[in-house]
């Protein structure tokens, strides 16, 4: 299993480019599934969650060609409606086929994704909308078999905000008979990238980017190509660690845009920011300012940037408290953030993190995605050498991160 080997302390400088983003990737890719015609996505990350998804369409039927960051896909020849556990385990946004496929053709059989290292994760709200929708549903022998001969549009309310409930739902209602109507609707910039996809593939919808949302159901959609918007995460994760670095960094083929909330708490931890139309530029103070969060829907602080934040409050002047509202069980990092030293204090959903003069490097374990990405941050900060075990989690969510991390001047090594 490959390790991430850190010599820490040399703090990050230059300027590297940011991919596209992962969680809009993968409802945009299964979104081919609603069209017999060829769909393009552009700037699609090289990541292991794409590959997955991209073997996950290519044994349902979907002819898929991959020319670097390009893939185009056809759906016309869609002839097996099954994600198998296999697959489905291993990557929990596999779900998404499921809209797309009971939708187009008038059944599926989807594997239940099962619990994960961040939480139980259940898809009943899923299941809720598609049922309202008319979809006749079982959930046998770990699968959700769903069946309907044509949806017809409903109004439907979530119980919580769910990002990819949201997306299933609204990529199932485009070919419903009638008007769908999701209120509480998820406001990710993901959403709105899909939909705007979405919408050009024939699809009528209003309101995304809102907590109503109204699609209005075509009898087929078309072929479209649509370039995926950058990864907001990615570029978060990077402005970290160069602020936990004391680094002077300028991220390119990003914006600003959807990370309002992160930027300003790295502006109250003392950086200085510069924003452009496409780039944004970072220069860390000598130590930070502790920054407290609350981790909550979009356009609040994103949970996703939860486990990065803990990082660099480790080492800056202050206590902070993190808060964590979305998932319940996603302080694992902490465990492996007081390893190399870090005083963090856990209670329930809560965390008190005390900020330290120094950390020390240490062999750590990557829990989960995001969970690593913030373990890397602290093994850049942490004197001596770290090594992150399990990497194959910040494959699925980082492209080439030890190349973009060594362009900044960090001393990372993969192990073997
Ligand atoms: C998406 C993101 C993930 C991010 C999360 C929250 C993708 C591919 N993944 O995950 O990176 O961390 O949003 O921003 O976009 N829930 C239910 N029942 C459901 C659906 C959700 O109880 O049917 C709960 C979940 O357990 C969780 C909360 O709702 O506690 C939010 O989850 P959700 O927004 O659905 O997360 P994902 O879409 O899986």
């Amino acid at each position: 299993m490959d390790k991430l080997l850190i010599a820490g302390g040399a703090p990050l400088k230059g300027e590297v480019a940011m991919s596209g983003a992962k969680n809009a990737a993968l409802p945009l890719l299964t979104a081919a599934l609603l069209t017999g015609e060829p769909l393009t996505l552009t700037n699609v990350p090289a990541l292991n969650d794409i590959g997955t998804m991209l073997k996950l369409l290519a044994q349902m039927g979907v002819k898929v060609e991959r020319a670097g960051d390009r893939v185009t896909l056809d759906a016309g020849g869609l002839d097996n409606s099954v994600a198998p556990y296999e697959l489905v385990k291993t990557m929990r946004a596999s779900v998404l086929v499921l809209g797309p496929l009971v939708a187009r053709s008038g059944e599926a059989r989807v594997s239940l994704p099962g619990g994960c290292a961040i939480g139980a994760r259940p898809v009943d709200q899923h299941i809720k909308g598609l049922q309202a929708m008319g979809a006749e549903i079982a959930v046998e022998h770990g699968y959700v078999h769903a069946k309907a001969s044509r949806l017809r549009g409903a109004r439907l309310f979530t119980d919580m905000v769910t990002v990819t409930g949201t997306e299933n739902l609204m990529m199932a209602a485009c070919l419903a008979d009638g008007e769908t109507v999701i209120e509480n609707a998820a406001r990710e910039p993901e959403v709105v990238d899909l939909a705007n996809c979405l919408v050009a593939m024939g699809a009528r919808i209003s309101g995304a980017g809102t907590d109503v949302i109204r699609i209005h159901g075509v009898a087929r959609l078309h072929g479209a190509e649509h370039r995926i918007m950058p990864d907001r995460i990615e570029t978060g994760t990077y402005l970290c660690a160069a602020a936990a670095t004391g680094g002077d960094v300028r991220l390119t083929g990003t914006s600003a845009a959807y990370l309002d909330a992160v930027i300003d708490k790295l502006m109250d931890a003392g950086c200085d920011i510069e924003l452009s139309r496409d780039a944004i530029r970072l220069k860390a103070p000598p130590r930070l300012a502790s920054v407290s969060i609350r981790t909550a829907p979009y356009p609040a602080f994103p949970t996703d940037m939860q486990a990065q934040f803990m990082a660099i409050n480790a080492t800056a002047a202050g206590t902070a408290v993190i808060r964590e509202t979305i998932f319940e069980n996603r302080f694992m990092h902490a465990v492996e953030l007081i390893r190399l030293g870090a005083d963090i204090k856990i209670d329930g959903n809560i965390a008190i993190v005390k900020g330290m003069d120094r950390l020390d490097g240490a062999t750590v374990m990557a829990t989960d995605l995001r969970a690593s990405a913030g373990l890397v941050i602290a093994g850049l900060v942490a004197q001596g050498e770290t090594l992150v075990d399990r990497i194959y989690h910040l494959d699925r969510g980082y492209e080439k991160l030890e190349q973009k991390l060594a362009a900044l001047g960090a001393r990372v090594s993969r192990v073997k």
